[in-house]
């Protein structure tokens, strides 16, 4: 990355991120019936707070969850518990302490309710309201995706100083795999890790798909889409899909750049997602790594004997 571009992360380049929290959860019913998936932990931690905290790294200093009705949970997670807070420094256990208040003093969060699952552009759209008038661009986070290292959305930040417009993340997956993602039909730059976008779809059929280049999960959006999630009609699965509205948004003129990511990504929208996640990190925890990977290298071993 050139010199200039780095220069470019001191400035701020949003300040409110967006979590699309609102689906119900059924890959992981029934702990999802009282449960809100967001807070479900990897290895002790939800996956909200890793995204939280991958916003607040990146500049935001708001985060707008976007919840159905009875989630709001997933919002009371960042409150301060001053009770259980009272209790952790009488018995002095500061560790734990430091734990319990990192989400509330990490970054202000706020709700936005999506009355009806009409779609991820629909959830984004509910945000619109909250928006404040120096809001230029706003980050979008789904919490099912961890993309690791945490990073790429300051340097998304940072391709957007260069660039304008919006910027989204890309992984390069197998064509196989491609019809769950929305996908991008990209032209090269100078910089082999950032492409322009020339186009994007949602969920095409593996032979119909422009590239094996997928949306990850990271999106860093002009204003604008707002306006364009006004004027879609609802495309795959029925669903006003976000993707259509940056397709629009492409269509009329506005750029799009993505920073294509050559490091992990772990789905935590299902089970055996999630537990490989929890494993990644639990195998890197200096505390719990060494015994599990003991028993896990036994557990494997038992299996192919
Ligand atoms: C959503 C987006 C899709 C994106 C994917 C990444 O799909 O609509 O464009 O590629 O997240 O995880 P979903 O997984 O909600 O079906």
């Amino acid at each position: 990355m050139s010199a200039s571009i780095r220069a470019t992360h001191r400035h701020r380049a949003f300040r409110t991120a967006v979590v699309p929290a609102a689906g119900l959860g059924t890959r992981f019913l029934p702990t999802t019936k009282t449960v809100p998936k967001e807070l479900l932990p990897v290895l002790d931690t939800p996956a909200i707070q890793y995204v939280a905290e991958e916003a607040a790294q990146a500049g935001a200093d708001r985060l707008v969850l976007v919840v159905s009705p009875g989630k709001e949970s997933v919002a009371a997670y960042f409150d301060p518990n001053p009770d259980l807070e009272a209790e952790l420094r009488g018995q002095g256990k500061d560790a734990l302490l430091a734990k319990v208040r990192r989400a509330p003093g990490l970054i202000q969060a706020q709700v936005a309710v999506q009355r009806k699952p009409l779609g991820l552009g629909h959830a984004v759209g509910c945000v619109e309201p909250l928006l404040a008038a120096d809001d230029d661009a706003v980050a979008v986070l789904l919490p099912d995706d961890l993309v690791l290292p945490t990073g790429v959305l300051t340097t998304m930040g940072a391709i957007r100083q260069r660039h304008g417009g919006s910027v989204l993340c890309a992984l390069d997956v197998p064509r196989e795999q491609i019809s769950a993602y929305g996908v991008f039909e990209i032209d090269d730059t100078d910089d082999p890790d950032v492409k322009r976008v020339c186009g994007m779809v949602e969920k095409p059929p593996p032979e119909a798909a422009p590239s094996t280049f997928a949306a990850a999960g990271r999106y860093l959006l002009e204003r604008v889409v707002f306006d364009a999630l006004r004027r879609i009609a609802p495309g795959a699965g029925g669903e006003l899909q976000l993707t259509d509205a940056i397709a629009l948004l492409i269509d009329e003129g506005h750029p799009v750049h993505v920073v294509v990511h050559r490091g992990e990504r772990h789905d935590l929208g299902t089970p055996a997602g999630l537990l490989r996640a929890s494993v990644d990190f639990a195998l890197a925890d200096p505390d719990v790594g060494p015994d599990l990977r003991k028993w896990l290298r036994n557990r494997v071993r038992r299996e192919t004997a």
